[in-house]
């Protein structure tokens, strides 16, 4: 296990923000119109989210838990299928829910980001085709042109899409670069209502070679990077569609639309050259099951925080997402501590981080289960009471400090945690 006993102090910038994340489906309950909910209902995706963390009433109670947690931040998602279940149907009632939430979090002094789209749409839009159809756009505006209008006053930073860049199918891949020109298409609209920046969240995957000396490895490993990684910031860079096996396409829309690097990072992935997946073993000897079931996020790498926002030199980054699934909170202090003290050093090489928003405040539905608990506050998925964990406390100390230090984690911590077998 890492040994956070000895971690240096750290300090933050001043201003740095801290604070924590949810998206719509994953806590509302009964998101019922979207095209997740359509995917449980239909037996392909595991556990339904039912009520979720019934979040779309326990919000009031939601809003005072995070000031009492003493973050500055909080990043949420609109669920559009709420806002128009039927096509062209708008319901006003859910707008003025989110008004409200909105409104709640600014009166608890907190900086807004606000996602648009969190995996999840209106099952209508899904039926005709989604985001997999470019002729699909019109829908995309109309309700960017409902919404933003509506909540632009609330919103410090916006999220056009939630992580549409990972994937390496035929069928993902018209997606990803149909999505490009959609969050461009997001971008230019909410700047007709708002000041505030725009992007889109980006999942930074650490791709790393199985065999490190191995030349198909290493191909594989870069073109497993630029597959997921960097063809979404040459994009927005350039405005060139740049992707393997395809003409690359100019698409000057697309130039620019970024105002900083929304990054959400968790771990690293292995490249086996000689599996036609790609999908490496990870290092045994690093490997930590952290909760019974098989899951990505088994080993921790905040190494790979440092080195691939380093790429990102050209404008301020946000983390608007990182954070750690596990049964034994110690795992989660421990993962806090190593991956800001991987920022900090991050920002000591040249990256302009102004944000960390560990993800999630609470445990929630993690896309077809509720094994993975990722929150600093406990749920209890059949009463709903929320418990507030150690590790929320850990954290509200480094927020108070602006930075991290020994006494903070013995405060915490006694000891480190061990690894199930
Ligand atoms: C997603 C979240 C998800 C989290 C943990 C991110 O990829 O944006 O929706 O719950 O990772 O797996």
């Amino acid at each position: 296990m890492y040994d956070i006993f000895s971690l240096p102090e750290i300090k933050f910038p001043d201003g740095f923000i801290f604070g924590s994340a949810t998206a719509g489906h994953q806590v509302e309950g009964d998101n019922v119109h979207s095209n997740w909910w359509a995917l449980e209902q239909a037996g392909k995706v595991g556990s339904l989210s039912g009520k979720a963390c019934n979040h779309y009433e326990l919000y009031r109670e939601d809003v005072e838990l995070i000031k009492q947690l003493g973050h500055k931040a909080y990043r949420m998602s609109i669920e559009w299928s709420r806002i128009e279940p039927a096509e062209g149907k708008f319901n006003a009632e859910a707008m003025d829910h989110y008004i409200d939430l909105l409104e709640r979090l600014k009166q608890a002094g907190l900086i807004i980001y606000l996602t648009l789209h969190h995996f999840t749409h209106p099952q209508w839009f899904e039926e005709l085709g989604g985001f997999q159809k470019l002729s699909n756009m019109p829908y995309f505006e109309r309700f960017i042109n409902y919404a933003v209008p509506r909540i632009a006053k609330y919103v410090d930073y916006w999220n056009v899409i939630n992580e549409f860049n990972l994937g390496g199918s035929a069928e993902r891949i018209e997606f990803k670069l149909n999505m490009l020109r959609y969050h461009a298409r997001g971008y230019h609209l909410i700047k007709q209502y708002s000041k505030a920046p725009v992007s889109s969240a980006h999942a930074f995957i650490h791709y790393f070679p199985y065999r490190r000396h191995d030349e198909l490895d290493n191909i594989m490993t870069g073109f497993q990077d630029w597959r997921d990684n960097e063809f979404f910031f040459h994009a927005i860079r350039t405005g060139e569609i740049a992707f393997p096996f395809k003409d690359a396409e100019y698409v000057p829309e697309i130039k620019g639309t970024a105002d900083f690097w929304a990054v959400n990072y968790y771990t690293r992935h292995m490249v086996d050259g000689r599996l036609s997946g790609l999908e490496g073993k990870r290092f045994q000897h690093k490997q930590l099951k952290m909760i019974p079931i098989n899951f990505y996020l088994e080993e921790m790498f905040p190494e790979g925080l440092i080195s691939n926002i380093e790429r990102l030199k050209d404008k301020p980054v946000h983390i608007t997402e990182n954070g750690c699934s596990c049964d034994d909170d110690r795992f989660r202090i421990v993962y806090i501590a190593l991956h800001l003290s991987a920022l900090h050093e991050a920002i000591a090489r040249g990256v302009d981080v102004r944000a960390f928003l560990y993800w999630s405040l609470m445990d929630n539905y993690e896309w077809g289960s509720f094994v993975p608990r990722f929150g600093l506050v406990k749920v209890d998925f059949k009463t709903f009471e929320r418990v507030v964990k150690p590790s929320a406390y850990f954290y509200r100390d480094i927020i108070a400090e602006n930075g991290l230090n020994q006494a903070i984690v013995r405060r915490h911590i006694k000891d480190l945690p061990t690894l199930m077998k």
